[in-house]
């Protein structure tokens, strides 16, 4: 199969679809991989790398779509490049379509099989978006330490507190991959961490593995009306696989919360967790709404793209490799991981919460 790595052109995205040693494996396996020009170059791998493990490195990213039977890719594409994409053509990247209806209609209308990493699912396991989901809720905390800072709109309490001064107080809306990471690098920065979930099992693991200064709070409109007024930062790391994030902090809330706190919405991705979060970039990754500070960065790992395309690849590869050699088709009905993955098929919407969010027809991937 001949296979495309375009630059990510979203800002400040600055992952690329494969590592060098991910080419090597296809290439290995006989497979072409094309690499756009300077693809690698915000991960720290050079062209030459990647043509030391095989691959050819074309210039435009016309030429890397038109050539590719699979491309492999970060973020959902782009509006300049929905056009490039064919009909029948593999896109394996992730797509958080339940967050747009625009760009489920358009992808749609270009009839490509779209595989989404973020719905990939082994044992109940999302495990490519597991990697990137370490990464994001590790940086969560940090920017939640780093926005209570004064100048930045925060209320000027330091995350870790000094001998005789109160620590902040981390609330986590959910306590699955994101959740459990961001409340591991808050115990360890010695804040005081709560972290709300739905599920009573997920939380009886985290209180086995989490250090004394974290607790678990079942999540309900009243607990969390009762956590907010002393949160210093909220960490909304809810998923509902596939579909929008559910609301959990409407604008009536952020009333009852101190100004100055700091609202990190990981889970802004699939729509974010409070009625106020709307995504931002690295660039301007902050707003405030009534004192309250947002950040809302919807490709957080993109801040740290080294660790973070290493961690990619690892995840992603064994499915790429399958796909490339059995075609899509015939590695979706071997793998019941990949089926999951399927969320367009030649104009078909095959992943129902996505068709439930955005009140579109749902088909059958069988
Ligand atoms: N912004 C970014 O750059 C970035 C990066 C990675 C992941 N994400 C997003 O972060 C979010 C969380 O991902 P994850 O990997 O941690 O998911 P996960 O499935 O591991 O965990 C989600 C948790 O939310 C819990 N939950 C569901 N409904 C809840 C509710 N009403 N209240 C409290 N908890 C509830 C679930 O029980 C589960 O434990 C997703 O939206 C994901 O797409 C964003």
């Amino acid at each position: 199969m001949v296979i495309g790595i375009p630059k990510e052109i979203k800002t400040a995205e600055n992952r690329v679809g494969l590592t060098p040693a991910g080419v090597h494996e296809f290439v290995k396996s006989g497979h072409t991989v094309l690499v756009e020009k300077k693809a690698g170059e915000g991960s720290g791998f050079s062209d030459t790398e990647f043509k030391n493990e095989g691959a050819k490195i074309l210039k435009t990213p016309e030429e890397i779509f038109n050539a590719s039977e699979m491309i492999i890719k970060v973020k959902e594409p782009l509006e300049r490049e929905i056009p490039l994409l064919k009909e029948g053509q593999i896109l394996y990247t992730y797509l958080h379509l339940a967050a747009s209806k625009d760009l489920t209609v358009k992808l749609l209308e270009r009839k490509i099989i779209g595989i989404a990493y973020e719905t990939i699912e082994v044992k109940g396991k999302l495990v490519c978006l597991e990697p990137m989901s370490e990464v994001a809720g590790k940086i969560a905390t940090i920017m939640g330490a780093y926005y209570l800072a004064k100048p930045y709109g925060g209320k000027g309490i330091l995350a870790g507190g000094v001998a005789g001064v109160h620590s902040a107080n981390y609330i986590i809306l959910g306590g699955g991959t994101t959740g459990i990471n961001a409340a591991k690098v808050a115990a360890g920065l010695g804040a005081r961490v709560v972290v709300m979930d739905i599920d009573l099992e997920r939380m009886r693991y985290l209180e086995d593995v989490l250090p004394k200064n974290c607790e678990t709070i079942m999540s309900n409109r009243i607990n969390i009306e009762k956590e907010l007024p002393d949160a210093d930062v909220v960490i909304g790391a809810v998923l509902i696989p596939g579909g929008r994030t559910p609301c959990l902090i409407t604008r009536k809330m952020l009333s009852i919360m101190k100004p100055g706190s700091v609202i990190v919405d990981i889970a802004i991705d699939q729509g974010g967790c409070a009625e106020t979060s709307h995504p931002t970039t690295h660039e301007e990754p902050v707003y405030a709404v009534d004192g309250i500070v947002h950040y809302c960065v919807a490709n957080m790992p993109g801040a740290y793209p080294r660790s973070s395309t290493f961690a990619l690849t690892n995840a992603t590869l064994p499915f790429g490799l399958k796909i490339a050699a059995l075609g899509w088709k015939k590695a979706a009905s071997e793998s019941a991981a990949i089926t999951k993955g399927v969320n367009l098929s030649g104009g078909k919407l095959t992943c129902e919460p996505v068709a439930m969010a955005h009140g579109l027809k749902y088909s059958k991937i069988e």
